[in-house]
């Protein structure tokens, strides 16, 4: 038994999401606990290049996380034929023309979801890594968050009987920025720099649906902007040119209706910051982000509509907790984990950015159907 290293370029990483979750919690979790075991026994290692545009930021970061290589060159980097994968965490604007980039320099891509902003440039990026034979991959973390797999546990086991609606509810009060300081990035709200909720939040909603629910055939919504000014991280005052909010309604494979509100201006009284409930013939179950409470077909209660009694029953303690039975790992990991194996030894792995185009597309017929006030269909992908 022996260990291999795999060098890795990541390009984002000073940000929310490239730091937290891909560099430190990921990469950075996986080269500390050893590696990655392969099917030989042998330890995968990840050797890490960070990339980024300000060079005392970067190295402060790689410092800080004893990273030893970092740069502010991202050609040079593409150049070193010793790193063999490409990761991406920065703006969903550059991010095609930065994929397509690295494809050519002969790397493997993972990337930040979602893709791109528009399908074209989805598709076309798609295919450009299909043709060039390097492997790809897109983040679609929501899947293995515990209270994801334990409701697709639930389907897989045949507890729901037939599925038949979804009621999603996602999204808790992003301050404004002025009293309060905003606790997201100020570019997710202005459409010209990419931000917008239907962009953001349809593309995770089209995985989420069809892996754990069936696949999204027509969808209709509508996108709008609650709150038309906000702060930026200087203080300034900027208009929110993008949409915050979006109430969608899809069709799903099976007859199966799905509604999915997301909002960055609601105020949480629920389980979780989102929450999936799905209704079947034979039982019925809720899931946050870590649990997953079930209602099976006998233990419904029967409650009785009556407007002049205050109400007696709490419909919460109807409800039985679904064990985790496991220890989950921290999601983008576990991915990870998934695509080094796919890279080093072909093994098993779904999320290629075709999926990655699928959830563009979604976003895409989202702000169509918002437009144009219909529904429309979700037509295959040829790629
Ligand atoms: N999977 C998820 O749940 C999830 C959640 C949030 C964001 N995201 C995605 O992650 C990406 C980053 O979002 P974030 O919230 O971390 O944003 P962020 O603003 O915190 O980080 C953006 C990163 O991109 C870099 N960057 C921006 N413009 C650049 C440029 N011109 N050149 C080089 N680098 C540049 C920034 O320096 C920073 O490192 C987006 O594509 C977003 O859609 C995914």
């Amino acid at each position: 038994m022996s260990t291999q290293r795999i060098g890795i370029i990541m390009h984002g990483v000073t940000g929310r999401m490239g730091m937290n979750q891909h560099l430190i919690r990921s990469v950075l979790a996986i080269r500390d606990q050893g590696g990655v075991r392969l099917k030989n026994g042998d330890l995968l290692v990840p050797d890490v290049i960070i990339v980024g545009r300000n060079e005392q930021k970067i190295a402060e970061l790689a410092r800080r996380h004893g990273v030893e290589r970092y740069t502010t060159d991202l050609d040079a980097a593409l150049a070193n034929k010793d790193d063999t994968v490409f990761f991406d965490a920065a703006s969903t604007q550059m991010r095609p023309g930065l994929l397509k980039k690295a494809i050519d320099a002969g790397k493997h891509v993972y990337s930040e979801k979602p893709v791109s902003e528009s399908l074209a440039e989805a598709v076309e990026i798609a295919r450009h890594a299909k043709k060039a034979g390097v492997k790809n991959g897109i983040v679609h973390d929501k899947l293995d968050l515990p209270g994801l797999l334990k409701l697709k546990r639930l389907r897989d086991s045949g507890f729901f009987g037939k599925i038949l609606s979804v009621r999603g509810e996602f999204g808790y009060w992003v301050f404004e920025g002025d009293w309060m300081e905003a606790q997201r990035p100020s570019w997710n709200y202005r459409k010209q720099d990419g931000g917008g909720m239907v962009s953001d939040m349809l593309c995770h909603w089209r995985y989420v649906l069809d892996n754990v629910v069936a696949p999204v055939k027509a969808v209709s919504c509508n996108a709008v902007t609650h709150i038309p000014e906000r702060w930026d991280e200087k203080g300034e005052r900027y208009e929110a040119t993008a949409d915050d909010a979006a109430y969608a309604t899809f069709e799903l494979e099976g007859d199966i209706i799905a509604q999915i509100n997301s909002s960055w201006a609601t105020r949480v009284r629920r389980d979780d910051l989102v929450t999936f409930h799905i209704d079947g013939t034979h039982g019925s179950a809720v899931a946050g982000l870590h649990t997953c409470y079930s209602q099976a077909r006998v233990n419904t209660p029967k409650p009785v509509w009556n407007p002049d009694q205050k109400q007696t029953m709490n419909f919460f303690e109807d409800w039985v907790e679904v064990p985790d039975n496991k220890v989950f790992d921290n999601g983008f990991k576990v991915q990870w984990e998934q695509f080094l194996r796919h890279v080093v030894e072909d093994g098993p792995w779904s999320y290629t950015l075709e999926e990655g185009a699928k959830g563009v597309q979604l976003a895409e017929l989202g702000y169509q159907s918002s437009e144009e006030r219909r529904w429309l269909d979700v037509p295959a992908l040829d790629i």
